[in-house]
């Protein structure tokens, strides 16, 4: 064989090797880019079928990092639930006074309410001291509101970015007749400008603290292994990353990782191109006592539903209520006379997509007592 032809076989090995190996890198990618898929147990022993299936249904509601910081005790034969917070699921970095864990529970409770009505349950809810009670009771000749359920499945918090256009005038007027508490500042307010500007600061100052960067890291999800072990915190199709990205994401990104500097730069970049590209943000405001912020996470899922019924992308963004000093000039500077408790970028989208519906087996939080 000549030297030239022996030159040739080798380049053209080289050629396959390559494309042999990036094929399998692809198809790797492709089998790790998957989307999530989660089935986690709905199952109660000796608790109706119904009842079950609208606590796996409250369970799909907002709640602050996907913690799912409640602890639930259930009496089915007083037709009553019990509701507290499970303090080991709280955030004591960005939330040491657990505002945002009372919101998450009122959140919850909304969520809860809008499932049992879905099956057709009236529910009653009262709280008391640091917990909630709810008592609920089947209507006569009840159906299921499939809709309903399809719109708790629908909320979900959007982290893309959305088009920048305003959100429709009637819409947002019908939003505020409904709710008091709220305010909404279109892109080419003043106000939104504002928020915009404190949102990103907050952001850069959170990002720098190493206290901030270990609470985040221990609630990210590394893997779909661990995303499916563990049933909760946000995975990397919650963050919106698909396919190749998402394969790439979990391939180089590790809990120590997650706690330097470059995934900061990465997260301030994000927060950047999230805030630059939104149509408006909701603010909602409330009292501080633990009833008043269960009131103010009732409202706010009420309103969020609101705005998935009218495909308007939804994404909290708590940074300026979690960082001084903004958090002690936000409500003056806005002209607000009572405490801002949630900020919420909105926008709309192409594809406005499902909830991922990562949340615990029921049995791991619902106590069932006799
Ligand atoms: C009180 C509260 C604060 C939140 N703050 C933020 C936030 O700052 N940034 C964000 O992206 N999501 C935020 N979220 C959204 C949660 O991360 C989200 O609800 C949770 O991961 C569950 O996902 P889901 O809303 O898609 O069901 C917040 C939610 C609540 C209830």
């Amino acid at each position: 064989m000549t030297r030239k032809k022996k030159v040739m076989i080798a380049a053209a090995s080289i050629v396959c090797v390559i494309i042999i190996a990036l094929c399998i890198l692809l198809i790797a990618a492709a089998i790790v880019g998957r989307e999530l898929k989660v089935n986690p147990s709905r199952k109660l022993d000796g608790v109706d079928q119904e009842v079950q299936d609208a606590l796996w249904y409250s369970s799909i509601a907002a709640n602050s990092h996907n913690t799912q910081m409640w602890r639930v005790e259930l009496y089915p034969d007083l037709s009553r639930l019990l509701i507290t917070v499970d303090g080991s699921r709280t955030l004591s970095v960005v939330d040491p006074k657990r505002r945002e864990a009372y919101i998450s529970l009122g959140c919850y409770i909304e969520t809860m309410s809008a499932a049992f009505d879905a099956y057709g349950y009236d529910t009653h809810v009262q709280c008391g001291d640091l917990s909630v009670q709810v008592s609920y009771s089947r209507r006569d000749n009840a159906t299921v509101d499939n809709s309903r359920l399809a719109l708790i499945d629908k909320r979900h918090t959007d982290k893309s970015g959305y088009h920048s256009d305003r959100i429709k005038q009637d819409a947002v007027s019908r939003l505020l007749n409904k709710y008091a508490a709220l305010s909404i500042y279109q892109s080419d307010s003043d106000s939104f400008t504002y928020l915009k500007q404190a949102s990103m600061d907050a952001v850069a100052l959170q990002s720098a603290d190493r206290a901030y960067r270990e609470e985040l890291a221990q609630w990210m999800r590394f893997s779909d292994k661990e995303a499916l072990d563990k049933l909760d915190g946000i995975t990397a199709d919650m963050i919106g990353l698909k396919g190749v990205v998402k394969a790439f994401y979990y391939w180089t990104t590790t809990r120590e990782s997650a706690k330097g500097d470059k995934f900061a730069r990465q997260g301030i970049a994000t927060a950047k191109s999230q805030l630059d590209n939104c149509g408006a943000f909701a603010v909602i405001t409330g009292g501080n006592t633990f009833e008043e912020l269960i009131d103010v996470g009732r409202i706010t899922q009420a309103f969020w539903f609101d705005c998935a019924d009218n495909d308007i992308a939804v994404q909290p963004f708590s940074a300026a209520l979690e960082t001084e000093p903004f958090s002690l000039s936000i409500d003056n500077d806005l002209g607000l006379d009572a405490p801002i408790q949630m900020i919420l970028r909105l926008g709309y989208v192409d594809s406005y997509g499902v909830n991922s519906g990562l949340r615990r087996s029921l049995s791991d939080y619902i106590d069932v007592i006799r």
